[in-house]
């Protein structure tokens, strides 16, 4: 899909000035955990890869489209579009791409130029975006791990280009993504992993101990898709997705279905790598850091067996060797290579996010807007609603205004939010459970009934001036997220978090999927009208109505989210019931 930027433009130069610079994006400080490092020198001859995102047409008219057709009973539902049909509509205006090149081709950058989809990108270096944005790249380190990286705190466009361009990336966007593996993990000890007595089985569930520790035998007992077998070979795809360096070892799965799926035995998942992301192995390279990707892969390969999955590894970082790294916004990337398929895997589990604020609304609103194409084109997406329950840091929301924590991208409305409970019997909420309402993204419709009846029946009026309540609310839904047992390095580790929420959730929505494929219905795409719709008035979840969320409780005594009747917070919908879900999706069972 990378064309030349030259042959690519049908040749008529933009006349005329593109008048002054103005300022296009700022902040005030680098967020946490980032610092500047004063008096560290940028070398301006590092390469830079700078990517300008231009604005797509008809974006208003496109949101409203993926909504109808991922809306039950509305004439388009399970009508996606193809990757050219989302092309003719987006595509950025003729118009915009002669004005950058202008803007190119007045700096003398016009030869290091090419585009991939909505983007310009620049083969450059530190000073060619110095000077094409008027912007200052400085050196700012993070704190939490010692990482240096060049970003800028502002940067300009001429005038005239305001208008065509969403964002230019890296600029201002610091990297604070992470895996969704929670910390808060003391109230959680590891368990002693026993195998109880049969006679506490019941409905093929081991109430003693999947009570403390999950296998997939527990998920598929808890959940109800124990006898359920997908196909292998109707073209189902479940892309588990890792970034970060975090890279899947296969001698671990192998260890892994031999002990805890042994109907899975010998199967493997394969890999896709993206903008020259690795899936290094130890036995290459030593140890590396893995647990979030084997994580994923051990419970989205067993519990989808034998749907095809694949670990896609997007890479981050430039080949440099200096000191100082320009990373690249990995999102970015991974969405824009999907985009460039002719069939998008039907199903997705990410397990990484950024709190909210410290995300740029730019980068937020780009981000989201291929998570729609993502959606439109017929792929679920699921996220990991983050392991700081109501906030971290109640106090670094880009306002005023105390307000709880929010996360990204479970804010996007175009994804589905996976929040964690613990326990089996009853199942509950855990208290590090993200959840709450966005402050980028409005409430999107299909949610309304279910956030307004928590609002008025079931929300703490205490609190209630801590949210946006006209924000997207999250997550959607939940699973289990508790000591999880995964293999690593060959040994037993239990894994916790909304990161094992996420792709546990994602497994039983890859084995829907398949159900409608093999019956010649559409994929899902885009769950959530159909979660909140037809599921939900079929109680086709397992209502969580027990635990609470705890965050940020320093600067807000209190603060926290209940479990609740119905939607809430911090379990969302519920937890998955397959057989329901499938009766409602396919009317099979
Ligand atoms: C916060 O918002 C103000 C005004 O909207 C803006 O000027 C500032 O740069 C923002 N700060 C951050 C850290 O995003
Ligand atoms: C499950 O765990 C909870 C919390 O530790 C405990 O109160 C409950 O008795 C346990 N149930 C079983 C069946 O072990
Ligand atoms: C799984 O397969 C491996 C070799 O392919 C074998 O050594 C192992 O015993 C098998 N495990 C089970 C539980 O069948
Ligand atoms: C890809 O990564 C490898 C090592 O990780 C590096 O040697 C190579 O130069 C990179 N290639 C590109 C095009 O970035
Ligand atoms: C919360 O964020 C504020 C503003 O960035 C910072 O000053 C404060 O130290 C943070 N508190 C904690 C507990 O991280
Ligand atoms: C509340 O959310 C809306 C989006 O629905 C946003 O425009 C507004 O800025 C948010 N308010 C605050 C205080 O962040
Ligand atoms: C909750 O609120 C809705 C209105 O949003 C109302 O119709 C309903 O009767 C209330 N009570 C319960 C128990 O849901």
């Amino acid at each position: 899909m990378k064309l030349s930027f030259l042959s690519f433009l049908i040749g008529t130069a933009v006349a005329g000035p593109l008048g002054s610079f103005r300022v296009f994006e700022q902040l005030s400080e680098a967020p946490e955990p980032w610092t500047l490092k004063s008096g560290t020198q940028i070398d301006g001859d590092q390469s830079l890869k700078l990517w300008i995102h231009l604005k797509n047409r008809n974006i208003e008219s496109f949101h409203q489209k993926v909504f109808d057709v991922s809306t039950p009973d509305h004439p388009d539902y399970g009508r996606h579009l193809s990757r050219v049909e989302l092309r003719d509509m987006l595509a950025p205006s003729q118009q915009s791409y002669d004005m950058v090149a202008e803007w190119l081709k007045e700096n003398g950058l016009s030869h290091k130029a090419t585009i991939e989809n909505d983007w310009v990108i620049i083969d450059g270096t530190i000073g060619d975006a110095t000077e094409l944005l008027q912007a200052e790249y400085q050196v700012f380190e993070n704190k939490a791990n010692g990482k240096v990286t060049a970003r800028t705190l502002a940067y300009s466009l001429p005038n005239a280009l305001h208008d065509h361009i969403d964002m230019v990336a890296p600029t201002i966007k610091f990297s604070t993504t992470s895996a969704m593996r929670s910390t808060i993990v003391k109230n959680y000890p590891t368990p002693d992993i026993v195998k109880s007595s049969s006679g506490n089985v019941h409905n093929g569930l081991d109430t003693v101990s999947c009570n403390s520790s999950i296998t997939p035998d527990c998920l598929k007992a808890l959940y109800n898709f124990k006898e359920f077998r997908a196909s292998r070979r109707n073209g189902n795809q479940f892309i588990l997705a890792g970034f970060l360096e975090e890279y899947a070892q296969h001698d671990d799965i192998a260890k892994f279905l031999s002990a805890y799926a042994p109907s899975a035995n010998g199967s493997d998942f394969s890999t896709i790598l993206i903008n020259n992301g690795s899936n290094l192995q130890d036995s290459v390279s030593g140890p590396q850091n893995h647990g979030e990707a084997n994580l994923d892969i051990q419970y989205g390969l067993s519990l989808s067996y034998p749907t095809p999955t694949i670990y896609t590894s997007t890479g981050g970082r430039p080949p440099e060797t200096t000191s100082v790294e320009v990373d690249n916004e990995p999102y970015l990337q991974f969405l824009t290579y999907l985009l460039t398929l002719e069939t998008i895997p039907q199903t997705i589990s990410i397990s990484y996010g950024d709190a909210e604020p410290t995300v740029p609304l730019s980068y937020a609103n780009t981000v989201c807007n291929l998570f729609a194409q993502v959606a439109a084109r017929g792929s679920s997406v699921m996220v990991s609603s983050g392991d700081d329950g109501s906030g971290s840091n109640c106090s670094v929301s880009n306002s005023s205004k105390l307000l709880y924590g929010s996360e990204f991208p479970s804010g996007c409305p175009f994804v589905t939010s996976v929040g964690a409970t613990v326990q089996v019997t009853p199942e509950v909420a855990v208290d590090f459970s993200g959840g709450g309402f966005s402050n980028y993204f409005a409430r999107p419709s299909y949610q309304d009934a279910a956030v307004n009846t928590w609002l008025t029946n079931y929300s703490d009026p205490a609190f209630t001036k801590y949210i946006n309540i006209s924000g997207r609310a999250y997550p959607d839904v939940s699973a289990q997220g508790v000591n999880f047992i995964t293999i690593e390095d060959g040994a037993v580790v239990p894994e916790s978090g909304t990161s094992a929420s996420c792709p546990a959730f994602a497994s039983v929505i890859a084995l829907l999927n398949s159900d409608r494929i093999s019956n010649g219905l559409a994929p899902f795409g885009l769950l959530n009208p159909w979660l909140y719709s037809k599921a939900a008035s079929a109680k086709a979840f397992n209502d969580i109505v027990a635990g609470k969320s705890a965050g940020c409780t320093t600067q807000i005594p209190g603060a926290g989210f209940a479990a609740t009747v119905g939607w809430d917070p911090v379990t969302g919908l519920g937890t998955p019931d397959f057989k329901k879900l499938r009766l409602v999706s396919t009317g099979l069972s």
